[in-house]
């Protein structure tokens, strides 16, 4: 715990290569070392999840999708609530990550969830509808992320919602009412993140506008441990499939 923690976790991120023939096996070799001491840092780094989660409200015997869930810290945010969802699926491709969600959601009794290895880009439950899907940071970790909100968006019945909580860069000439980035943050961030296989996007904003209607969305800047003047971008999302319409 505490600082010993938080260096193993700064090795993992800023010093020990990544390999891996694949996607898959990328994650597993940055995060198979750091699957422990994932939750405590990323509490102080991941800002925004716990009021993305808020803002959710599920209808009763909902079936949620974490995706790129990781731990299933998530779960904790939802937590009181679980019990009332039909089934939460913690959807991920890190099996070290995955053993961490299961151990929780054993500890806490909460039968209902279900961590599963599977890509966020076609995961597919057994449920024919989903009430509720939610990326929090994980978009900037699927190089097709796009895939990603199209399989949500597929999986979601009508009404049903997202919520996304992310970095980001905005666009250079972004639409009117989005906030605008200045030069530095365009070009510092996404080359700092980069070096984690996180890709920031100035075009996940206006994609999830262009697919869901915004229930609420906010940009923000938050701390990052460790670097005491930087504030790094990042927005929450939350919005609603379309409730006519064809599927997709
Ligand atoms: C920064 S972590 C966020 C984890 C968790 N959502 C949280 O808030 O703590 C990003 C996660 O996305 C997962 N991920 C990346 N690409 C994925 C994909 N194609 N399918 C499923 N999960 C993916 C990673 O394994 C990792 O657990």
């Amino acid at each position: 715990m505490g600082f010993l923690s938080d260096l193993k976790i700064l090795y993992h991120m800023v010093l020990k290569p990544i390999r891996g023939k694949d996607h898959a096996a990328r994650l597993e070799s940055f995060y198979a070392g750091q699957a422990e001491a994932y939750d405590d840092f990323r509490r102080r780094f991941l800002h925004g999840r716990q009021e993305m989660v808020s803002w959710i409200d599920p209808p009763p015997r909902a079936v949620w999708v974490d995706m790129g869930g990781g731990t299933g810290a998530n779960l904790e945010f939802i937590a009181e609530r679980i019990t009332d969802l039909s089934k939460v699926y913690v959807v991920d491709l890190s099996p070290s990550l995955l053993k961490v969600c299961r151990r929780r959601a054993e500890q806490r009794g909460w039968n209902n969830v279900e961590a599963v290895e599977a890509d966020a880009t076609c995961f597919q439950p057994p449920e024919e509808q989903v009430d509720v899907v939610t990326f929090s940071y994980s978009l900037t970790m699927i190089p097709d992320w796009f895939a990603a909100i199209d399989n949500a968006k597929r999986l979601l019945r009508p009404g049903g919602v997202i919520g996304v909580v992310d970095f980001y860069i905005s666009r250079k000439y972004p639409p009117d009412g989005l906030k605008r980035h200045g030069w530095w943050t365009r070009a510092f961030w996404p080359f700092w993140f980069g070096i984690d296989n996180v890709f920031l996007s100035p075009d996940h904003v206006p994609y999830l506008h262009r697919h869901f209607t915004p229930v609420r969305f906010d940009e923000r800047r938050g701390k990052v441990p460790y670097l005491p003047f930087a504030r790094s971008p990042y927005y929450i999302f939350v919005g609603r499939k379309s409730p006519g319409g064809p599927p997709g």
